[in-house]
């Protein structure tokens, strides 16, 4: 089992470029599914969960996946089996995506329940509630959703509160069904609005992605497309977190700012110096921080992907800073693991307090989830001598060769097998 091995204090400087995010090329490969026509998909990250998509869509009937560097092309031309199994649902829950795609292309889909995560017990009721909405029969047995529909029928769907793949997934569904489809409390999140993208080049058509209404018309088929994938603004805003807390001077290009708004404005109301340029953020490290609160919440807010990696910084910050994990009921897994490197921090439930600054000190720490790696990653990097993060394929399932990246500005890391 890999881990990272990491000596903290060293300062970065330099340029990375941020990758295609994850959570919009997952969407992307499962659109897929809804045409007999080629997709090509470019700035698609090299990370364990697209590799995962790929044997899911295999397994479904997918045509030999070409790779190449960045760019990959998909063809599901008829469907071997309705079924995700759940050897391959339980590595990767965003594999709840093929739902939608397989009931309006094939009329039936056996997924399996994506079980709980780290994270949180993760259910999936609104993407069922609302594909029954469509006309789809469901029944859950053993652990399986079992779905079938003759032709799906345009409805107007209320998200009983947002949800990213339960709009993904019925944005792909509705795209096919007879009739128009209104979803009202969509999800605003830019991976939404990079699927819509897609599925409008493949013939769909659709109207507010972005919005909190969108409005589907549904086609009677669709056809293969070319897309490049969004730029990662979790990504990005975990490598302008690094600059904060170990530049020198970084420049993380390939991102899109106007995406990172609410984290961007904490940073800086935090202290930490930034300058944007374009699809660039300049970072200089070594600012007097301050604590700041944040409670992560639905695009546009505070993304809860980007909480793990802000409590590293705010261990570094002056006075207290309360962080509330709105969205998701066990994401504090890397408190414990922070505690241990020296951070001064308490929790209950959805809610920790950060004292700082407290100097960190290397440490053997776990990952538990993606996003807690990265946070430990940033923690690593200032951590006085050596952090070894072990369980490190967590953190390979949503940043792509995130050792090259930090020892290209300078870090001292190493992947060790
Ligand atoms: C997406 O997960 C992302 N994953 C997550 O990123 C991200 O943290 C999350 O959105 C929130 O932004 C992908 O896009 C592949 P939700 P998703 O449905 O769609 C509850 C990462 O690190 N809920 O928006 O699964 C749910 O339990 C991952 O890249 C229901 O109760 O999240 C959660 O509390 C982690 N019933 C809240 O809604 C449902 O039917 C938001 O979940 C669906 C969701």
């Amino acid at each position: 089992m890999d881990k990272l091995r990491i000596r903290g204090g060293r300062t970065l400087r330099g340029t990375v470029r941020v990758s295609g995010a994850k959570n919009a090329v997952l969407p992307a490969l499962a659109a897929a599914l809804l045409t007999d026509g080629e997709l090509t998909l470019h700035n698609v990250p090299r990370v364990h969960d697209v590799t995962t998509m790929f044997r899911v869509l295999e397994h479904l009937g997918a045509e030999g996946i070409v790779e190449d560097g960045n760019s990959c092309r998909v063809r599901v031309r008829s469907l071997r089996g309705p079924e995700a199994p759940y050897d391959l649902v339980r590595k990767m829950r965003a594999s709840v995506l093929v739902l939608g795609p397989l009931v309006a292309r094939f009329g039936r889909a056996r997924v399996s329940l994506p079980g709980g995560c780290a994270i949180g017990e993760r259910p999936i009721g609104m993407h069922l509630s609302a594909l029954r909405s469509l006309g789809a029969t469901i029944d859950l047995a053993h652990g399986y959703v079992d779905a079938s529909a003759g032709r799906l029928v345009g409805a107007a769907i209320t998200f009983d509160q947002k949800t990213v793949t339960g709009t993904e997934n019925i944005l792909m569904a509705a795209s096919l069904a007879a009739g128009t489809t209104t979803l009202r409390n969509c999800a605003l999140e830019p991976e939404v609005v990079d699927l819509a993208s897609l599925l409008t080049k493949m013939g769909a058509r659709i109207g507010g992605a972005g919005t909190d209404v969108i409005t589907i018309e549904g086609v009677d088929s669709l056809s293969g497309a070319e897309h490049t994938i969004v730029p990662d603004r979790i990504e990005a805003g975990t490598f302008i977190m690094a600059g904060i807390l170990a530049g020198g001077d970084v420049t993380v290009e390939m991102c899109r700012p106007e995406q990172l708004a609410a984290p961007l404005d904490r940073l800086r109301a935090a202290g930490a110096r930034l300058e944007i340029d374009g699809e660039r953020v300049h970072v200089t490290g070594g600012a007097d921080l301050t604590g700041r609160d944040i409670i992560t919440a639905p695009y546009p807010g505070f993304a809860t992907d980007l909480q793990a990696q802000f409590m590293t910084v705010m261990t570094q910050a002056r006075g207290f800073a309360v962080i509330t994990e709105a969205i998701f009921e066990n994401r504090f897994m890397h408190v414990s693991e922070l505690k241990r490197m020296g951070a001064d921090i308490s929790h209950d439930g959805r809610r920790a307090v950060i004292k700082g600054p407290t100097p960190l000190a290397g440490a053997q720490v776990m990952a538990t989830d993606l996003r807690a790696s990265a946070c430990l990653v940033l923690a690593g990097l200032i951590g006085e001598g050596w952090t070894e993060l072990n369980r490190v394929y967590h953190i390979d399932r949503g940043y792509e060769r995130i050792e090259e990246k930090l020892l290209a500005l300078g870090a001292e890391i190493e992947r060790v097998s």
